[in-house]
């Protein structure tokens, strides 16, 4: 996938208007606590991603080391090191989804986007993920496009929702 290498790292006006709100919810020398809700709206920002230009910039921006950016973002799965394809699939892999058919729902993307997990569709248009447990475990199995949850899958109703999303060209991520 094609990167914008030359693209400036730096939140707008109104972008960082909001960030110091956030900040200032903190008391003084306690700016690294608004690191999560921060790497939210980068990440949103900057083609839902977070490069170590990003991370190192937010980390400009609340003061800290860029490890103690990286630490955070490298733990947590909604955060993404890698450029990601404008529609995000992210699939439960954990013990209720797996039981019921997970690794099947995985396969069945993989083969039919042509693409591994982790890897994104040579358009830009989609990346595979699969993520840890997403508290929806009673109507498994399921999988997160952006804010929406798909769940009780099906390779039918992938297969529905795939060519849905090809056709209107979905996006998951809001930049
Ligand atoms: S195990 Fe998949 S949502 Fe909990």
């Amino acid at each position: 996938m094609e990167i914008d290498q030359k693209r400036e790292i730096r939140f707008n006006e109104e972008t960082m208007a909001t960030v110091q709100k956030i900040i200032k919810r903190y008391p003084e020398g306690r700016e690294k606590s608004a690191l999560i809700p921060i790497l939210h709206i980068a990440q949103a920002e900057f083609d839902g991603w977070l490069s170590p230009a990003t991370m190192d910039y937010v980390a400009s921006i609340l003061n800290i080391q860029p490890i103690e950016v990286y630490e955070v973002a490298s733990f947590y799965s909604m955060f993404n090191l890698n450029p990601v394809g404008k529609c995000l699939i992210e699939v439960c892999r954990t013990s209720s989804c797996w039981l019921m058919g997970a690794e099947d729902v995985v396969r069945h993307i993989e083969k039919k986007l042509n693409i591994h997990v982790g890897e994104t569709t040579a358009d830009g248009q989609f990346t595979l993920k699969t993520v840890e447990c997403l508290g929806s475990c009673g109507t498994a199995p399921m999988m997160q496009v952006g804010h929406e949850y798909h769940e009780n899958l099906t390779l039918e109703k992938v297969d529905e929702l795939l060519n849905k999303w090809k056709a209107e060209g979905k996006r998951s991520r809001y930049c």
